[in-house]
């Protein structure tokens, strides 16, 4: 691992770390909202992340230091750990111990130092890269030998049940999956991947960042609400999941259902085929410009559908567009983070300043940018020849 990994661990623990995992967070280039509709996604992982620096202990006590939040590490016994226990960042961390615990692991007790650099709150999914940094980290001191796809699993539980968060499983699978250069198209389904390629510097083009710096408004809640919704929708329609309806069911299933649930459907159904579309052209070798039309099809829909919008990220991705990207639409699961624009190389500094301006008339916060590069997932620091 990085000597600074090793000596913050140190800084804390008074000892060297065994072992470090970093975990990246991830941009979603299209599939919003169908994580959990049993439908398809297409995110790639990001080169910003979080390392998780690990010891064994076997006195049964979890130790969770951070160095975004400086001070001593929350401590809590094993036999202790229940959904709730820990707030913030600790509780991600500590989801993931409790979850392997509950699995019937053998969990001995783990001092964990924490180090990111995802930005907080702008959608690139901080807390899945956090879970998965752990999660690997402690199935490699522990010699779990548990495969990715279970790591996932166990990271999205950690997230869902020990959190309370009810996220689908996109974060964790691209914080785990993905590979450097591609994006990860994954069945929410079957859990089956394609690495496509995706190497947008080859066209001039790149993928630009803009974190809204908007507080998150009523994210769990409303995400919450929009679960329960398609879950609603599934029952009246007979299926097991939207996933399971095609475009052309669209206007027979619309009329057996009442807004806004109707809206929702719509959404869904016309977002899975976006990423089929989105996924067949970039197979194809297109030119990724040809894709633009879809993210802003599917930022329409997420605003004026599935209403998971904000003023903030139309400004941003209205302000994108008018400055010449190809497609720009918010990411994640909205009421605030990040939108994505696809932009000449060369254009990226008026984008910026178009994208500054329009905020600035609008009376919100200044947004801050990020250009991002589809990075490897979650692997051993340094990397090591064989590890999972
Ligand atoms: C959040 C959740 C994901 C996914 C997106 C919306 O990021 O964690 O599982 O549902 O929202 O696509």
């Amino acid at each position: 691992m990085t000597s600074a990994a090793s000596a913050a661990f140190a800084g804390v623990y008074g000892r060297p770390p065994e072992l470090a995992w970093h975990a990246p967070g991830r941009i979603n280039v299209i599939g919003e909202h169908t994580d959990y509709n049993d439908g398809f996604v297409l995110p790639a992982a990001i080169p910003q992340g979080v390392t998780a620096a690990v010891g064994a202990r076997t006195d049964g006590l979890v130790r969770i230091a951070s160095a975004q939040f400086p001070g001593p590490p929350a401590a809590v016994r094993l036999d202790d750990l229940a959904p709730g226990r820990l707030p913030g960042g600790a509780g991600y961390a500590a989801g993931v111990v409790w979850e392997l615990a509950r699995r019937g692991l053998p969990v001995t007790g783990v001092d964990i130092h924490l180090d990111g650099d995802v930005p907080q709150g702008a959608g690139l999914s901080s807390s899945a890269a956090l879970e998965c940094a752990v999660a690997g980290a402690l199935d490699d001191l522990w010699r779990l030998g548990l495969p990715p796809a279970t790591l996932v699993d166990v990271a999205r539980r950690a997230e869902n049940d020990f959190v309370g968060m009810p996220c689908g499983v996109m974060d964790q699978s691209a914080a785990l999956l993905s590979r450097a250069g591609h994006l990860l198209f994954l069945d929410t389904r079957d859990m089956t991947t394609r690495h496509v390629p995706f190497d947008p510097g080859a066209f001039g083009l790149e993928l630009l960042v803009i974190d809204t710096r908007a507080p998150h408004r009523l994210v769990d809640g409303e995400y919450a609400r929009r679960r329960r919704e398609c879950a609603e929708a599934c029952r009246i329609l007979g299926v097991s999941a939207l996933r399971d309806l095609d475009p052309g069911d669209l206007p027979a299933a619309l009329a057996r259902l009442a807004p806004p649930v109707a809206s929702r459907v719509r959404h869904v159904v016309t977002e899975n085929a976006r990423v089929l579309a989105t996924v067949a052209l970039l197979t194809e070798g297109a030119d990724p410009r040809r894709i633009g039309p879809l993210l802003d099809a599917a930022h329409r829909s997420l605003r004026d559908d599935y209403e998971v919008s904000s003023i903030e990220l139309d400004t941003a991705a209205e302000s994108a567009v008018a400055a010449g990207a190809y497609g720009a639409r918010m990411i994640g699961g909205g009421f605030g983070g990040s939108v994505l624009a696809l932009i000449d190389s060369d254009r990226r500094g008026a984008t910026k300043d178009a994208v500054r301006n329009g905020a600035a008339r609008a009376g919100l916060p200044e947004p801050a940018f990020l250009t991002v590069t589809p990075a490897a997932g979650a692997g051993p620091v340094p990397p090591r020849a064989g590890s999972a």
